[in-house]
């Protein structure tokens, strides 16, 4: 499928409006047929910060590297739909001189972008944030439209604790992800919608429900309001899980069933994919709840992952920053890729963790 190519019809750089079937035929080729998304859109501070958990320098040109070695991983394309990119990334190239997008692109991989500019404090809600970025977006997303990017990422962040979040945060929050996706659909670029209830803290799996199903309500009330067409956006959201540091922290089937069921009570049928975030989960947990959903079955929508550390830290770790490594960690990442691409047919099982791919 080449995306790619349609940069180079002028009808698709003058066209304003909105198209309910090609943004819905994006985001079905991001996440359905088994595949899923990669995140790889981490800002210059934070790949910095993975970067040195393996002492690795961060610069533009071992971002370059360690990007490359991931998006060139043999057979990556039979389980990976879209690739988050930053910035930065999208205006690099492979070694060769092929641009990343391109790149992506000639795979079947759609190449999309983070556009939020980050979780800023929110002004007289302490503990609180609201994620910025919209001033200027529409002219930002033609540009990324020229570079080839067809869908994009903005991610709102909800903290948990003793008195937070309040509802305004959840409708601050959920307005911004309606004003981006409105911009995003006008551009025909497919918004992808995050709004992350953080698992750090020791709160339960019922608190964790209770503020994911308030946020969930916040952001699809803000939608309609904004006019965003469901069939064109995926929703990313976190799962429903326990704090990191609970004192008893529920189980995979509970984290499966509890949320299932918030999904099921605040995400409409026309949403084409659900995409999850990894927040912190290891790799395996990662791969194992979306798993336990997907064998549940009959859902209306493609329940597929969007990782970033559960996809990458592997990776990360093999590769070490080494030359030396660079077929290492692609492995690493084929392994996570191929093994979350089951579990989102509902196909894998745990023993698969112990044996060689
Ligand atoms: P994690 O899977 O590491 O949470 O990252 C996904 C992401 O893109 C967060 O915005």
């Amino acid at each position: 499928m080449a995306f790619f190519a349609m940069l180079r019809r002028p009808d698709w750089l003058e066209k304003t409006r909105m198209n309910r079937n090609e943004l819905n035929a994006v985001a079905l080729a991001m996440v359905g047929n088994g595949k899923g998304i990669l995140a790889a859109d981490e800002s210059t501070p934070t790949i910095g910060k993975r970067f040195a958990t393996i002492n690795t320098e961060s610069t533009e040109a071992s971002r370059q590297r360690y990007r490359e070695m991931l998006f060139t991983t043999p057979g990556i394309a039979d389980y990976i739909g879209g690739v988050i990119l930053f910035d930065e990334t999208l205006r690099q190239s492979t070694s060769d001189g092929v641009p990343f997008a391109k790149y992506l692109d000639d795979l079947g991989i759609i190449p999309g972008i983070k556009v939020d500019t980050g979780a800023k404090p929110l002004a007289g809600f302490p503990g609180e944030t609201v994620t910025e970025g919209l001033d200027g977006l529409r002219d930002r997303l033609t540009e990324y439209y020229e570079l080839g990017a067809r869908f994009a990422k903005w991610r709102a962040v909800i903290n948990i604790g003793a008195d937070i979040p309040s509802d305004f945060c959840m409708q601050a929050n959920g307005r911004a992800l309606a004003r981006y996706a409105a911009l995003c659909q006008e551009a025909n670029i497919v918004p992808i919608v995050e709004p992350e209830v953080l698992m750090d803290g020791d709160h339960s799996i019922a608190r964790c429900e209770e503020v994911t199903d308030a946020a969930l309500d916040a952001l699809f009330s803000a939608l309609a309001e904004h006019k965003v067409v469901l069939e064109g956006i995926i929703l990313k959201p976190n799962m429903v899980i326990s704090g990191s540091v609970a004192a008893d922290r529920a189980g995979p089937a509970e984290v499966a069933a509890a949320t299932l069921r918030c999904l099921q009570a605040h995400v409409p049928a026309n949403v084409p994919g659900i995409a999850f975030l990894s927040g912190g989960q290891t790799a395996e947990e990662a791969t194992e709840h979306l798993d336990i959903m997907n064998k549940t079955g009959d859902l209306p929508w493609e329940l597929s992952f969007s990782y970033g550390r559960a996809l990458q830290a592997p990776a990360l770790d093999a590769w070490q920053g080494q030359e030396d490594n660079f077929a290492a960690g692609q492995a690493a990442l084929f392994k996570r890729a191929k093994f979350n691409s089951l579990a989102h047919a509902g196909s894998f099982d745990t023993a698969m963790e112990s044996a060689t791919v």
